[in-house]
């Protein structure tokens, strides 16, 4: 340098005039250190990071570019978002969440989602951070309880602390969080009850406390607020008692009722029929009893409804639906008699469960409107006869065909098995033929009980799935006979 300042060429101090603004613009590009320091302070904590989630956070670079970094105001950092890919077994990182991201002070959004092995507890810098909005720490490892200071987030429009491992009650101090849009808490293991103050959380458009051991019952805190609220979920939980009253007041927007596998008794709510904008509705696995109302005939756009493994009876009221997608009435006490007809014209269905419904029919006269869509069937433990192979020569996405416990008769060796086709279960049927190649390729098979013959083909299926009949031989059953 000194002798290129010893020797000044006009053309040559062109050159260096340029190189320094360049450099001075380059600098006020280049995020603020305290950014940089926070971000490093993160990387440091993270041990390990097999898909090189953050390769590109290289000291002396500049941060706004760095990965998962998004700097708006004033080039500050306001956005930090890494996301893991699930379908990829390395895409994760493990470690802590450094505390050293407390010096993000500009950070409105933070989003650690899908890392998976991020563990330690409820990260106390969100309490640091005053202009933070939204908070996404999803599918991580964290643990330990949600601290009871929870309700000095304020500010938060947004909290979701999905599949973690956190533990101990909901802090009933959350109710102080009036400004949240989304709450989720689902897929931990929080335990104890729903606490009333959730009814402050007015804005709310979705509440998820799912996938946890909640109990007691679900408390009427729905009257008056909650008018915006579109997805309920409170399912895998052991909540019991009634389907509270208040829920009712949430019928011109929920599009998602979610309720299944808790202990809920009692009936069906009359009110649910008036849910216009209800997709989805999940109450299977309760111990709910009584007839399924009939203002059901007016929830003409619900495409998921399932009502299975409860004690509902008959009558089913017949359905106003364009088209459903699923169904699952199975293991109640309806005796249906027939596929309905609601059910049969849909043309969207892709998954139909009626097991134990009391259909009485012949396969043969079951002309659904259109089987291009079917990956699942169930018809498990009814009284239908005939053969199903008309129909699966149609469905050419088959994933389950479940028609275990009825008087199906027909030549195997006539069955298409389809490639997409996963889950085959026939046994106690009437079933006739020779065993196909073509099963050992299925990730499980039942044909028990049924008047099959022959030598099995080469599979990995216990003797449980060929027992009982009338003549199959060979591994896992005894040899055939020479
Ligand atoms: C939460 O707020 C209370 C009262 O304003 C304060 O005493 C406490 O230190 C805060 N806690 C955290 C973790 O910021
Ligand atoms: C919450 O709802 C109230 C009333 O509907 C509204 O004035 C306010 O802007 C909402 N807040 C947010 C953060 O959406
Ligand atoms: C369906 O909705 C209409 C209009 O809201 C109402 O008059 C009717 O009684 C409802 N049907 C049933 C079966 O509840
Ligand atoms: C199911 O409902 C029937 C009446 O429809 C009742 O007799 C029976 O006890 C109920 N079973 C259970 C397990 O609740
Ligand atoms: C299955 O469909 C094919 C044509 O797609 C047809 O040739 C065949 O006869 C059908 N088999 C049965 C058993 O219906
Ligand atoms: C096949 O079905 C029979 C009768 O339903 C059952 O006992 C057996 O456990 C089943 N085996 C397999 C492998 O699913």
């Amino acid at each position: 340098m000194k002798n290129l300042s010893a020797s000044p060429h006009p053309l040559l101090l062109l050159f260096l005039t340029i190189l320094t603004l360049r450099c001075l613009k380059d600098a006020s590009a280049a995020c603020h250190a305290d950014d940089e320091a926070a971000l490093l302070g993160f990387k440091s904590a993270i041990t390990a990071d097999p898909s090189g989630l953050l390769a590109s956070w290289k000291s002396g670079t500049d941060c706004c570019s760095w990965a998962g970094v998004t700097c708006l105001v004033n080039n500050r950092v306001t956005a930090l978002s890494l996301s893991g890919q699930p379908e990829k077994p390395n895409s994760f990182l493990s470690g802590t969440i450094s505390p050293s991201l407390a010096k993000l002070t500009f950070l409105d959004g933070l989003y650690l989602q899908n890392l998976r092995h991020l563990s330690g507890p409820f990260p106390g810098l969100l309490f640091q951070l005053p202009n933070l909005k939204f908070v996404y720490i999803e599918n991580n490892r964290l643990s330990g309880r949600i601290p009871e200071t929870i309700g000095n987030l304020t500010r938060l429009g947004a909290l979701s602390l999905f599949g973690n491992r956190f533990t101990g009650p909901i802090p009933s101090s959350i109710s102080q969080l009036t400004q949240l849009t989304q709450l989720n808490l689902g897929k931990n293991l929080l335990t104890g009850s729903i606490p009333n103050g959730l009814k402050n959380l007015k804005n709310l458009t979705l509440l998820g406390l799912d996938q946890n051991q909640l109990s007691g019952p679900i408390p009427e805190i729905f009257g008056g607020s909650f008018s915006d609220l579109r997805i309920l979920r409170l399912s895998h939980n052991k909540f019991s008692g009634k389907i509270p009253n208040s829920i009712s007041t949430l019928a011109p927007k929920l599009a998602f009722l979610e309720l299944d596998h808790n202990l809920l008794s009692g009936k069906i709510p009359d009110f649910l029929g008036k849910f216009k904008a209800l997709d989805t509705l999940f109450l299977s696995h309760n111990s709910l009893s009584g007839t399924v109302p009939k203002s059901f005939s007016n929830l003409t756009k619900i495409f998921n409804l399932d009502l299975s493994h409860n004690n509902l009876s008959d009558p089913f009221p017949v359905m106003n639906v364009k088209g459903i997608e699923s169904l699952d009435l199975s293991y109640n006490n309806f005796h249906l008699g027939t596929i309905p007809k609601w059910v049969t014209s849909s043309p969207i269905i892709f998954s139909l469960k009626l097991a134990k419904c009391g259909i009485k029919m012949r396969f043969e006269d079951w002309k659904p409107s259109e089987t291009y869509f079917y990956d699942f069937i169930d018809l498990s433990e009814n009284e239908i006869s005939g053969s199903p192979i008309g129909l699966l020569n149609k469905t050419d996405y088959l994933v389950g065909f479940w028609a275990s416990g009825n008087g199906l008769r027909f030549n195997l060796e006539s069955l298409r098995i389809v490639k997409t086709l996963e889950y085959l279960d026939l046994s106690k049927n009437l079933v006739f033929g020779k065993v196909p190649k073509a099963v050992s390729g299925l990730k499980s098979l039942n044909l028990s009980y049924n008047h099959l013959c022959g030598a099995i083909p080469p599979t990995k299926f216990p003797d449980s799935a060929f027992l009982g009949n009338d003549c199959l031989c060979g591994p896992p059953l005894p040899p055939c006979k020479v």
